[in-house]
């Protein structure tokens, strides 16, 4: 039986990878995806995700909109410089026909927790507002989640918005507190495991050979540009689909039990990660933190999902 999956979601050039890799994978069903505000506006997320899905032939799944704002400090900038104007690399994929779910995200969130036969994984690769909406007003569907992977935070990598924070963090700083300082079953697969984690133009390639391949590929391209223009390299890091490749695959990243918390000062440490190395962690409230991951078998994976949703045969590498 395929895991029941939620992605919840800032649609996102990675993002997008990430819910086509969920599509591409028999050991999950994406049952719902959920939107947040984060890379852009919520409106322009959740456009995406619906436009996502309806590339890959999956306009079925629905789509929930969630928080267009932070909890408490509105984000200081959107990640359009990174991401496109409109989140997706410049490119317009066809509008999708199906209409975005009209019960709020963390309502949809919580009846599919509460209605589930078999334990719901989440994986949360944008802000946490959503996840951190569900622990307040739904916690009894909120304990009913399986596993919870997020896409955030970095245990000994500095950050990536700024010196101190990872974007997903630091987007939301009080919502990223309060999730992982929760108990809910928790990896955490921070900028320590996605940073070494590179799609380079030869991994593009082969899976940009069918119709939706292709449009993945042109979707990086911006992400491209932008890693070659700050950090001269020729390869991407698509952080979500990382996150997601856990969520499908447990053991994909090897994780530390770690007491994390999250900075929510005003300074120049907001939304600063700071995981506690010194021991492994035995209290209710830990995260088991990614710390070590094998980068090429992660890029394999990925790369060969995404290919096989053209339904083409996977040329493996010689
Ligand atoms: O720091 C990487 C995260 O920020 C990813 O989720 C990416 O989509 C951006 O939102
Ligand atoms: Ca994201």
């Amino acid at each position: 039986m395929p895991t029941p999956l939620v992605i919840d979601t800032d649609p996102g050039i990675d993002d997008a990878l990430a819910i086509l890799l969920a599509l591409a994978s028999p050991e999950v069903e994406l049952a719902l995806v959920t939107t947040v505000h984060g890379n852009v506006e919520l409106p322009q997320t959740t456009d995406n995700a619906l436009r996502v899905l309806h590339l890959a032939g999956r306009s079925d799944v629905p789509v929930a909109a969630g928080a267009a704002e932070s909890l408490v400090h509105p984000q200081p900038e959107r990640a359009g410089h990174v991401h496109g104007t409109a989140g997706l690399g410049g490119v317009v994929l066809p509008a999708s026909p199906a209409s975005v779910d009209p019960r709020p995200a963390v309502v949809a969130m919580a009846e599919l927790l509460l209605t589930s036969p078999e334990p719901v994984t989440v994986a949360a690769v944008g802000p946490l507002t959503n996840l951190a909406l569900l622990l307040r007003v739904f916690p009894a569907a909120a304990a009913r989640i399986g596993r919870l992977v997020i896409m955030g935070g970095s245990a000994a990598r500095n950050g990536n918005v700024t010196a101190a924070a990872e974007f997903n963090v630091w987007a939301d700083a009080e919502a990223a507190q309060a999730v992982l300082t929760s108990t809910l079953p928790t990896v955490l697969v921070g900028l320590d495991v996605t940073l070494p984690t590179v799609l380079d133009e030869e991994d593009i390639a082969r899976f940009a050979a069918g119709p939706i391949g292709a449009q993945a590929a042109a979707i990086v391209q911006q992400y491209l540009a932008h890693a070659r223009a700050t950090y001269g390299t020729t390869g991407v890091v698509v952080h979500d689909a990382l996150a997601v490749a856990e969520a499908i695959a447990p053991g994909t990243v090897g994780t530390v039990r770690r007491d994390v918390v999250v900075d929510t000062g005003l300074g120049f440490g907001r939304g600063q990660t700071l995981v506690d190395r010194r021991a492994v962690s035995s209290a209710p409230t830990a995260v088991e933190v990614a710390e070590r991951v094998d980068s090429a078998a992660a890029v394999e994976f990925l790369v060969s999902r995404l290919a096989s949703l053209d339904c083409g045969r996977e040329e493996t590498r010689s």
